[in-house]
């Protein structure tokens, strides 16, 4: 391990360059006309495994393509499947941001980009630590699968057919996704859950024209005004979603779970002071934590009508578009759950209204035994890069992608995230702390020796 932490040592600041570079790339998976930057960012992720001494190709699909990255596959020793994503979230709103988005910049301990903590800065990681093995000692301790996307931010429209496709091929024995949080500034942590999603754009629409509110207001129906009644209806005074059936499969927490988040060092004033709120509201008889991580929630994500611009205007608007999404947990069935909230939508319809709706991605959520060997691997690996054991928590956030590994591949993953809550993840000035950059790409390293003897096969 000296040679690595030596190798480590000496290469960071070209790893930081390259990691610049690569935040360069405006791969925004969700706008066409970033297309190209697309094709750049895979290949940039392809040249990256290849110099890590992979075998690296760039997989076309029907969306963005897909990158893969092998070593050798030795049959004595286990697999790892490592996944991340090169495509990024819109960078907008543009005039929040401290310096341009996809212009990296450096300041106070951090880079900041669009990219940086998800998941750019976080995958790099592990194809710096593969690269520090290959360089130091021609040789890795497990085999090494990479599989990386470009479109987890728009839902992972054509991956779930290609682990199909090439199921015997992506066979392993454990996968590894950091594109998750630590629990705090210098607190690692292994996630063992996250929650699953669906989400939907419902439009309503009235008067084939905006209209006077004079002359035509309280006779027409006001698309704007019954939309947010509809909204108001989705929870009641508790916080309890009111689709029906909503809650009829969600796995209860258990009293262990409950004491262990309530020991964790979480200070919900400090949380919401965070993020300049006075206080919160949820799910009544649970701790933010325990809503965050374990509950299902209904959330508006968007709403637009009638007049926004400056000044008043009165109308009745002939539109009103939301954007709801749910975060689920086990064992709850998105499918099912879609058409429940569908329904429960349609049958408040007011009349003199037309309803559409759109369904947008979804994904499973996923529970793990945080006592696996693998867990326990990953726990030495991280504690001896961080200097600090890990907690074991849960995570609000989705990746659809680790219900498909086990569903399709029989594999379950360590979601062994790098990033901080605080690194405006989807927001302005995403940034990545250089320090987690480094015990990230440490503990990755540190980590193909702990998986080989956890999960040896000699
Ligand atoms: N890296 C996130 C998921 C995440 C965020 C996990 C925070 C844990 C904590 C991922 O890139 C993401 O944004 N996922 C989407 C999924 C959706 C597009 C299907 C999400 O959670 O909204
Ligand atoms: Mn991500
Ligand atoms: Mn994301």
């Amino acid at each position: 391990m000296e040679r690595i932490d030596k190798f480590l040592e000496e290469n960071a600041d070209r790893f930081l360059e390259e990691l610049m570079d690569y935040l360069r790339i405006a791969s925004v998976s969700a706008d066409s006309r970033h297309r190209s930057d697309m094709q750049r960012a895979a290949k940039f992720t392809r040249d990256q495994l290849v110099q890590a001494g992979l075998d690296a190709e760039v997989v076309p699909t029907d969306g963005h393509p897909i990158v893969l990255g092998r070593s050798r596959r030795e049959p004595d020793r286990p697999t790892v499947l490592i996944y991340g994503h090169y495509d990024v979230q819109p960078p907008e709103p543009l005039d929040e941001w401290q310096t341009p988005p996809f212009e990296p910049s450096l300041r106070d301990g951090y880079v900041y980009a669009r990219g940086a903590t998800d998941d750019k800065g976080q995958l790099l990681t592990h194809i710096k630590s593969v690269e520090a093995w290959t360089r130091t000692h021609g040789d890795l301790p497990v085999n090494v699968l990479f599989l990386i996307e470009g479109e987890e931010e728009v839902g992972s429209d054509n991956l779930e057919r290609f682990l199909s496709d090439h199921c015997e091929e992506l066979a392993s024995d454990v996968a590894v996704i950091s594109d998750t949080m630590q629990f705090g500034p210098d607190q690692p942590a292994i996630t063992y859950g996250l929650r699953g999603i669906i989400a939907c754009e419902v439009r309503l629409t009235g008067p084939n024209r905006d209209l006077h509110s004079g002359s035509f207001g309280g006779a027409v129906t006001n698309p704007a005004t019954a939309l947010a009644r509809l909204l108001a209806a989705l929870h009641d005074d508790q916080g309890r979603v009111q689709i029906p059936g909503f809650y009829d499969d969600v796995r209860p927490l258990t009293e262990q779970e409950r004491a262990e988040w309530a020991r964790l060092p979480f200070d919900p004033a400090a949380f919401f002071a965070d993020l300049g709120v006075t206080d919160g509201w949820g799910e009544a008889g649970y701790s933010p934590l325990e809503r965050c991580w374990a509950r299902p929630t209904c959330d508006v994500n968007g709403l637009v009508s009638g007049h926004t611009g400056e000044g008043p205007k009165t109308i009745v608007p002939s539109t009103a578009v939301a954007k709801i999404s749910c975060r689920l947990v086990p064992d709850q069935n998105p499918s099912a759950l879609l058409k429940a909230l569908e329904q429960f939508l349609r049958a408040r319809l007011l009349p003199g209204l037309t309803m559409e709706i759109v369904p947008h991605h979804g994904g499973q959520p996923v529970l793990f035994d945080p006592n696996s060997p693998a867990m326990h691997a990953a726990r030495r690996a991280i504690e001896r890069a961080f200097g600090v054991a890990p907690v074991m928590i849960r995570e609000g956030g989705s990746i659809p992608v680790v219900a498909s590994f086990r569903e399709i591949l029989g594999v379950d993953t360590l979601l062994l995230g790098w990033g901080q809550n605080t690194d405006n993840l989807h927001s302005p000035n995403e940034r990545f702390r250089l320090i987690d950059f480094r015990r990230g790409t440490r503990a990755s390293a540190y980590l193909w020796p702990e998986l080989r003897d956890a999960l040896g096969k000699g």
